[in-house]
């Protein structure tokens, strides 16, 4: 038998009910220490300790049940002795909902071309001071348990999804002998959740034992990585669906770092509960608004003298108060140029997952993707 996050006969403090399906897509009750969410759902992410440009009480007005944080990131900046002092992140930041952290292996590789992996953990040369750290994955659990998120990631080692040969493999076992060390590390486990990560690459096979293993320990949650790194959508789709097929019916499913539209939907479909992806919040930033047809660049001049909001039917702070004309001028220069672009992006992930969800529990999801389909992709024949 092998060790389990919560040990025996301990209960998670997640709770995961189902309260409508279509097909392999499903809506439903996450219950967390301080949140209840409805899936699936889309997460912001809050690198810093911040969603960059929202204030934590933007974050409730625009309903956002849970912000992801980075462990890399805050371990090093406050770093967890403030985090104890002050008592975790959701008082530092003001922030009365759920939290999730990823672990910070993740980050620690694609942002820093000096990360090595050995069997202790991610090493890297830190960026500040020079001096040679190694994110282990007791470090990694020590820190999340400092920071307080309802949700920590595993350590996992993680490779980039074209990566091909023996790295895969020696990467997917990897994070399976890291799962025992990361459990064992954990302090509060009726306070704090551990979730898994699959890993294992585009191979089915590496993908199966990476699951057979994982479920053995029963996580109260399991997430999809390694994948949105530049693979074909096909095989992203595949993998997906391969996942979410064999993964624990009633615990939640997350997709790591997914955040288009068209993703959300194709894979709320093949049964993902959770998401985040910088995406909407950074592309918001370069002055890029999210909108049903695609994306509208405000920094183009077409929009000059354009008075009408970014979408007439938008029912958020942005498309009430601004034109489109005005947010040209702002958009990619000030900084209210960010924040309100992130504003009304970060509505529109929200609505879309809303509209994701009722239609599921409606039984109306394939009229809701058909006119999805329709007004991303239009048929001008
Ligand atoms: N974010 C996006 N993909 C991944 C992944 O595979 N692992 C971790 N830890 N974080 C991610
Ligand atoms: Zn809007």
């Amino acid at each position: 038998k092998y060790p389990t996050p919560t040990g025996e006969g301990v209960i998670p403090p997640l709770q995961f009910e189902i309260v409508g399906k279509w097909g392999k897509a499903r809506a439903a009750k996450l219950t967390l220490p301080h949140h209840q969410c409805s899936t699936p759902m889309f997460m912001p992410v809050g690198t810093q300790g911040t969603v960059k440009g929202l204030t934590s009480q933007q974050l409730v007005d625009l309903n956002c049940g849970v912000v992801l944080g980075n462990t890399y990131h805050l371990g090093h900046r406050p770093g967890p002795e403030v985090m104890d002092s002050v008592g975790g992140l959701h008082k530092f930041m003001n922030y009365p909902r759920a939290m999730l952290t990823d672990s910070g292996g993740f980050q620690m590789v694609s942002l820093l071309q000096l990360a090595e992996i050995t069997e202790q953990g991610v090493q890297f040369q830190s960026p500040h001071d020079g001096s040679t750290m190694v994110l282990t994955p007791e470090l990694s659990m020590g820190i999340q348990n400092s920071i307080g998120a309802d949700i920590m990631m595993a350590l996992d080692d993680v490779v980039s999804s074209t990566t091909v040969g023996p790295r895969v493999e020696q990467a997917m076992y990897r994070t399976l002998r890291w799962i025992d060390r990361c459990i064992k590390a954990h302090k509060k486990p009726d306070t704090q959740n551990i979730f898994a990560i699959v890993q294992g690459g585009l191979d089915s096979r590496l993908r199966d034992i990476c699951m057979e293993g994982l479920m053995a320990r029963e996580f109260p949650g399991y997430a999809i990585g390694g994948l949105s790194g530049g693979e074909s959508k096909d095989m992203f789709w595949r993998v997906v669906h391969q996942c979410t097929s064999k993964l624990p019916e009633n615990k939640p499913r997350y997709l790591m770092g997914v955040g288009y539209a068209l993703d959300l939907v194709v894979c709320s479909a093949l049964g993902v509960d959770m998401f985040d992806c910088v995406f909407p919040s950074r592309t918001a930033r370069f002055g890029t608004a999210l909108v049903a047809s695609g994306s509208l660049n405000l920094k183009s001049s077409e929009y000059a003298f354009d008075f009408t909001p970014i979408d007439s039917e938008c029912t958020c702070m942005v498309c009430k108060n601004y034109t489109k004309a005005y947010l040209h001028i702002v958009a990619g220069k000030e900084a209210i140029g960010g924040q309100l672009l992130t504003f009304h992006n970060i509505h529109y992930q929200m609505s879309l997952m809303s509209q994701i969800r009722q239609s599921i529990i409606d039984q109306t999801f394939p009229n809701f993707v058909k006119s999805f389909i329709n007004k991303q992709y239009p048929n001008n024949d």
